[in-house]
């Protein structure tokens, strides 16, 4: 076994969290869509898949890494999303949260002298550099354009990945 049981039980927690991410994130391209905001929704829906790579890659590697890989319940998504506002302000706690929780991971491969998984979780650290900006350009957009011109988010957003 490469990886040692504190960490992989911390990824794996971390598996749990990402597919929980794309959950809610689904959860969000489901409201867009029943708002006829189909390319917002598309956006989302996209974010989701991209959520459920994340978990899959963690876990492949306590997979490849011989750690205990055993499954946790994903928990449901947050409260109803109520406006669009609301939709990007969620999405956004939501990444900053996960970048707390990689830093977390990175914190423990540093601790444990495990250069393999910090040479793995690094990809993940530049991801949420990505993401959390661009749910903070939207979050912005959003606010700026108020409920009235929500829809050219519509335009805005084929753009925004
Ligand atoms: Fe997998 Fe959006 O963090």
């Amino acid at each position: 076994m490469m990886i040692k049981p504190e960490l992989a039980k911390k990824l794996i927690e971390q598996v749990r969290n990402e597919f929980a991410a794309s959950l809610q994130y689904l959860a969000i391209a489901i409201y867009f869509e029943q708002e006829s905001m189909d390319n917002t929704a598309a956006f989302f829906y996209a974010q989701a898949a991209e959520e459920n790579e994340h978990g899959m890659k963690l876990l492949r590697y306590v997979v490849e890494t011989g750690g205990n890989a055993e499954l946790l319940a994903i928990p449901a998504p947050v409260a109803k999303i109520k406006s669009a506002e609301d939709a990007f302000q969620t999405s956004l706690n939501w990444e900053l949260e996960v970048t707390g929780q990689i830093n977390a991971l990175m914190d423990m491969a540093k601790q444990q002298n495990d250069y393999l998984a910090e040479n793995f979780l690094q990809w993940f650290v530049n991801e949420q550099l990505e993401e959390v900006t661009t749910m903070e350009k939207l979050l912005n957009l959003v606010r700026k354009m108020g409920d009235k011109n929500i829809y050219m988010l519509e335009q805005l957003i084929k753009h925004a990945e």
